[in-house]
Parts: structure tokens; C-alpha cells; sequence
């Protein structure tokens, strides 16, 4: 038994869709979450600047003895994961990357798209996964200003919302894809709108399941797996109220969030 948590982070409120499945499968763990929101878009920083806003948070979570982390951010993720493992080697990193391989894999048209946030989308890793992942599929990588700042606010069904998706939705049709790729944690909260809005019809994919899987796998492995947790902290750097509400709607169940200083 080790009841040490789980520390877990993302920009903002996304990182919650990826707790929300790692939750549903290892619900006997106690687990730190922190929404880093005085610094989000992560996207609208320099890389430099996302290795140091993470590197504060490791270090937290350092200081409360987590077993593991996992950056529920792809944008954390392309831009700070390697330069996370090499500069604090004792901590167990779990990223979050877009679900290109599954989706390369089960496409019948050989077409997919990845919906991401802009940074996301003309990152160098991006790329290489697409690379490395995508041979001989045709993908329509489509950077999505805005959506994430709306799912911020706990919107997932707005007017506001729904003009942008329709806008992003257009642009993937051209390529007739059969999976529908969703490269930002804030975007497992839009699959309704999204399956409705869609012009053509595809499959929705993200990573949350395999996140989960991958951090059950590590514990069983190193043997440190919970069986008397199911605690869960939240923490946000911004506000603590206006978390606490759009968590709450968006997971359907009442969040208390406390204010983080780092
Ligand atoms: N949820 C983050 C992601 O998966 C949003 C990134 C941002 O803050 O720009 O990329």
C-alpha cells in the first residue's frame, strides 16, 4: 500500500477531463490536482517560460511527496515533458499527447484530424508524432484559437462556442476525416457539441483512457498502488471561486478548490 498522492496539472480546467478517467479507474488513490490558471494559455508562452511555470509546480509537488505526476496538458507536454525527466530524474512523468496513433490506426479512410490548441498544433513534437505515428494518413492538423479559454469559463454548449467549432469543423470536412482527434485536455468536455455539429460523421478520440491505463500499469509495476485513498485535492493559482464553479459544472459534481502560491 502507498498512500502517497498522485499529483496531476494542466493550465486549467482541462487537466480535469484526464483525472476524471485516470478517477474511474484507479478510484483508490488520493491525488493532488493544480490548475495553474494565472498563467493559462500555456500556449501563449515561449517555451522557456513553460519549462520554468512547470518546473514550479514539480517542485510543489515534490514537497508533497507525490509517487507520480501526470501532465494533463499536451501544450505542458510537447513544450516541458523532456526538459521536466531530464532536470528532476526521480520523479515518474506521465504526459499527455494527441491519440494520433490509435486514430492513424482504426481509420478506414486513412484520414484523420487533430483539433488542438494553436501551440499544440506547430510544435516540432506534434510533428514527429504524426511523423512517427501517421504513415500513409492524410491529417488535417487544425490549431483552434479560443476554445480553451470558453471551456475556462465552463462554457460547452454556447452560441460563442458552438460559431468557433462550427468554424473548425468546416476546415477538418475538406479532408473527409473518419476520427476526429481531440489534442487538448479542454476538449473531451465539448464531444456532445461536437458530435452534433459535426458536417461529417466521425469518431471522437482523446487520451484520458490511455493516460489512465498507462499510470495503473506504472503503479502495478513499481508496486506502489493504493487501496484505502480516494481523496482528491484541488488547487488553482487564479481564482479559487471561479474554478471551483466551472469544475463543478463541468464534472458534474461540487468542487472546492483552494488558492496555490508558488
Ligand atoms: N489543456 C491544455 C492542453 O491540453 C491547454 C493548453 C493551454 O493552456 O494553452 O493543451
Amino acid at each position: 500500500m502507498d498512500t502517497r498522492p498522485i499529483g496531476i496539472f494542466d493550465s486549467g480546467v482541462g487537466g480535469l477531463s484526464v483525472l476524471r478517467e485516470i478517477k474511474k479507474l484507479l478510484p483508490q488513490e488520493n491525488y493532488i490536482f493544480i490548475a495553474d490558471q494565472k498563467n493559462i494559455p500555456y500556449g501563449g508562452k515561449t517555451p522557456a517560460q513553460i519549462r520554468l511555470l512547470t518546473s514550479r509546480i514539480i517542485k510543489y509537488f515534490i514537497g508533497k511527496r507525490v509517487k507520480m505526476v501526470v501532465v494533463a496538458c499536451n501544450t505542458a507536454t510537447c513544450y516541458a515533458i523532456e526538459f521536466l525527466r531530464k532536470k528532476y530524474p526521480s520523479v515518474t512523468f506521465v504526459g499527455t499527447v494527441p491519440a494520433i496513433k490509435p486514430a492513424a490506426r482504426l481509420s478506414h479512410n486513412k484520414s484523420i484530424a487533430i483539433l488542438s490548441t494553436p501551440a499544440t498544433a506547430k510544435s516540432s513534437y506534434l510533428k514527429n508524432l504524426i511523423r512517427q505515428n501517421a504513415i500513409g494518413v492524410k491529417i488535417a492538423n487544425i490549431g483552434c484559437p479560443e476554445l480553451e479559454n470558453l471551456v475556462e469559463e465552463g462554457q460547452i454548449n454556447s452560441p460563442e462556442i458552438k460559431t468557433l467549432l462550427r468554424k473548425y469543423l468546416q476546415k477538418a470536412a475538406r479532408s473527409k476525416p473518419d476520427y476526429i482527434v481531440l489534442g487538448c485536455t479542454h476538449y473531451p468536455f465539448l464531444k456532445t457539441t461536437i458530435k452534433r455539429l459535426s458536417p461529417f460523421r466521425a469518431k471522437l478520440i482523446d487520451s484520458g483512457k490511455a493516460i489512465a491505463r498507462r499510470v495503473k500499469y506504472l503503479l502495478r509495476t513499481s508496486g506502489t498502488e493504493n487501496g484505502h485513498g480516494a481523496s482528491t485535492v484541488y488547487f488553482t493559482t487564479g481564482d479559487p471561486v471561479k474554478f471551483s464553479g466551472a469544475a463543478s459544472r463541468l464534472l458534474k459534481t461540487k468542487v472546492r478548490a483552494k488558492k496555490l502560491k508558488i
